[in-house]
């Protein structure tokens, strides 16, 4: 879509738009520049400007259209927004009917495809474009004049919801595209909308911090999001989506620049600034190549970012596929290859009922033990009282699960029609099944808590959580040991982590000297760890990782959120009323204050570490390392990053600050060196950002 001479030409227009105010006659050029920002950040996955420096050109459009509205047009950047609250969805027929593809499950299915296609079209060997199976949920688009003007989800093939609003608050999707130029006036283009896995992740998450149940896949959240009333949520879902097929055109008399082949529609999407699967489709002679492409394609599904069911496989000549044709069901030119399932049946036997660190109970169902997309799942979290009753779930019920990537599985169904007489109804206790005190509900909510601050497996929780992994990250302790050393009476509470008494552990089975002194040396580190670490450690209520931070950097001492105000809490980012009372009420308990007294009188830091080094500290600034370190370890390196405010990222991308480059640098470097912007050191020039 954009060469490297328009990609450093827009990016020399952006810098110019940050230095000056822009006004009324920039206001093509701040256009261009924020669609060429979006296609980098939501097609291509490689943003060059940060989403505050994105957001401050927005602003500027937007106020050069408030004051000129004459001057807005359909395509704008801004026209995503502003749509409010949808009424209904009209109903429309789609140019053409979405049919679905026929599928196969192994070689031999496709063997006898390709056979088919063979005879059919009399050729030998038949050209594919194989490509990916998104599972998403379904949508056709239509433009008109290169303007979009619908889209339109699937429905039952013939007509579907309209619903463009909301597929107009999905980024990737351009508001316009130059069809023209292929001599296209009209053009309905199908596609499927997705959650990528990180995306899908970070709902679901927030889902559970508001005390709901997940969602079983990314699929589920696409096809119900797109329904959704309110714009202006659908934005905030960030989805994506993947555009595969024309299904229609319409020329405006000039045909012969309409690409003949299923891949140069590909080809002509992407560079009309689709996100087409142009980079995923692979063209192969005969099926052979296909079935090895498709089993190697399966072999690395899970390292995609986003999920895929399958692949597509379709004969490339457009030709031959209107030769071909199409049964009542299916284009004949065309069959989705699936992969193994992610699903599997099995039976619910019992549920169990467990407490967390703040006392919620979650009832966890034991099932027959089933193998689910290459692990056993032998028990499931079923969330709350009201999710047993949506999912019409009763002991000995026959269910459907899923395990979809790296989700925890989830119950996608019952059967109830296979119920057989045996099943009994789950009955929610009303006490808490560890230290029996009374179950609260409070209005509006779904969760059941047990209240009681002192009941055991609240507080063996906590101390788990304040040792784990992203918390204090006390290595060599982790849940067993801190289960093992509370029933033992060695251990009561948090602060008891650091006055454990190491000569007792000495003598229990299994801790030699080594061990102990291991443990030591942890406890020891965590009592240095950064602010953020240590307030997230102390599980408040809805306070994940990202509030924590935010949290630390507001203050030098954790001590005065003591005197912070529900308002100044909220004026923090992303903060809002929840999280703000969940805060407050945790700094205005006197037990808590007196619990973090304790731990700083055993050494615990209170206080917001800020490096002082040559340039300030490594705050917002991402590292990477590459080649072998000679002056210290790369963990240790990196350890220190992480304690100065800076972070470790995983690739180069210009989402990348620093590349420390040590001995025998490889593809990373020579990567680096083309993205203007990430500063390439050598480990010296590190060293010398560590102060003292
Ligand atoms: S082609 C006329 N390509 O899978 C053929 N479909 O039943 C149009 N899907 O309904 C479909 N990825 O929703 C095609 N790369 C891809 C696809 C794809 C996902 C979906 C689509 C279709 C279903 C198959």
């Amino acid at each position: 879509m954009f060469d490297s001479q328009q990609t450093r030409s827009l990016q020399k227009l952006t810098q110019e738009l940050f230095k000056g105010k822009a006004d009324q006659s920039s206001i093509a050029s701040l256009r261009d520049v924020l669609r060429f920002h979006e296609y980098r950040y939501y097609v291509m996955n490689d943003p060059l400007i940060s989403d505050t420096e994105y957001d401050q050109l927005y602003k500027q459009l937007e106020k050069i259209e408030k004051e000129h509205p004459e001057l807005i047009t359909t395509d704008s950047p801004t026209q995503r927004v502003g749509i409010g609250l949808i009424k209904d969805f009209p109903k429309k027929q789609h140019l053409v009917p979405m049919l679905s593809l026929e599928n196969s499950y192994n070689a031999e299915d496709l063997a006898d495809w390709d056979r088919k296609v063979k005879e059919l079209s009399g050729l030998e060997k038949i050209e594919y474009c194989v490509e990916p199976k998104f599972d998403g949920a379904s949508i056709s688009l239509l433009y008109e004049s290169d303007m979009l003007v619908r889209g339109v989800t699937r429905g039952d093939g013939e007509t579907g919801d309209d619903i463009t609003p909301n597929i107009k608050k999905i980024k990737s999707i351009p508001l316009s595209a130059t069809f023209s130029e292929y001599g296209i006036e009209q053009v309905e283009i199908r596609g499927e909308i997705l959650m990528n896995k990180n995306n899908f992740k970070k709902y679901n998450d927030a889902l559970i911090q508001e005390g709901l149940p997940p969602l079983a896949n990314p699929r589920n959240a696409a096809a119900g999001s797109l329904r959704i009333k309110d714009t202006e949520e659908v934005g905030r879902r960030n989805f994506e989506g993947f555009l595969y097929h024309v299904s229609y055109i319409g020329d405006n008399g000039n045909k012969s620049k309409e690409p003949l082949t299923h891949s140069g529609m590909l080809e002509m999407l992407w560079n009309l600034g689709f996100r087409s699967p142009k980079n995923e489709m692979k063209i192969l002679k005969g099926i052979d190549a296909v079935i090895d492409h498709v089993h190697s394609f399966e072999a690395g599904r899970d390292d995609l970012p986003y999920e895929i069911d399958g692949m597509v496989i379709k004969v490339n000549s457009i030709e031959l596929q209107e030769k071909l044709g199409m049964t009542s069901h299916h284009p004949r030119w065309a069959i989705a290859f699936k992969f193994k399932a992610r699903q599997a049946t099995s039976k619910l036997l019992q549920v169990d009922y467990q407490v967390g660190r703040t006392g919620a109970v979650t009832p966890v169902a034991r099932i027959q033990p089933v193998q689910v997309g290459g692990v056993t799942v032998s028990s499931i979290s079923i969330h709350n009282e009201d999710y047993i009753h949506e999912k019409d779930l009763k002991i000995n019920d026959t269910i459907l699960i899923e395990r979809s990537g790296d989700v925890i599985p989830q119950i996608v169904k019952s059967f109830p029609e296979l119920r057989d007489g045996t099943q009994t109804d789950i009955t929610f206790p009303r006490k808490c099944p560890v230290c029996h005190d009374k179950l609260h509900k409070p209005e509006g909510e779904a969760v059941w808590r047990c209240v009681n601050i002192g009941c055991e497996a609240q507080v063996v929780e906590r101390i788990i959580h304040f040792v784990s992994k992203d918390a204090m990250d006390i290595r060599s302790f982790g849940e067993a040991n801190v289960r093992k050393f509370y029933d033992m009476g060695l251990l009561k509470d948090v602060p008891g982590i650091y006055m454990l008494d190491m000569n007792e552990l000495g003598k229990l089975e299994g801790f030699g000297a080594k061990s102990v002194s291991n443990l030591q040396q942890a406890i020891e580190n965590s009592k240095t760890q950064p602010l953020h670490r240590l307030i997230y450690a102390l599980g408040i209520r809805y306070v994940g990782e990202t509030t924590a931070k935010t949290l630390a950097q507001s203050v030098t001492s954790i001590f005065e959120f003591a005197d912070y105000s529900l308002d100044q809490l909220q004026q923090l980012n992303d903060v809002g009323v929840k999280v703000a009372a969940s805060i407050y009420a945790f700094f205005q308990n006197k037990d808590n204050i007196r619990l973090l007294k304790q731990l700083e009188k055993l050494g615990v830091h209170m206080h917001r570490t800020t490096a002082v080094m040559s340039g300030g500290n490594l705050g917002g600034q991402t590292f990477l390392f590459t080649g072998t370190l000679n002056k210290m370890k790369r963990s240790a390196a990196e350890a220190f990053v992480e304690k100065n405010g800076g972070t470790i990222v995983s690739g180069v991308s210009s989402k990348l600050n620093y590349l420390v480059v040590g001995e025998d640098a490889g593809s990373k470097l020579e990567k680096a060196k083309k993205i203007p912007g990430i500063k390439i050191i050598s480990e010296d020039e590190f060293l010398k950002m560590i102060p003292g």
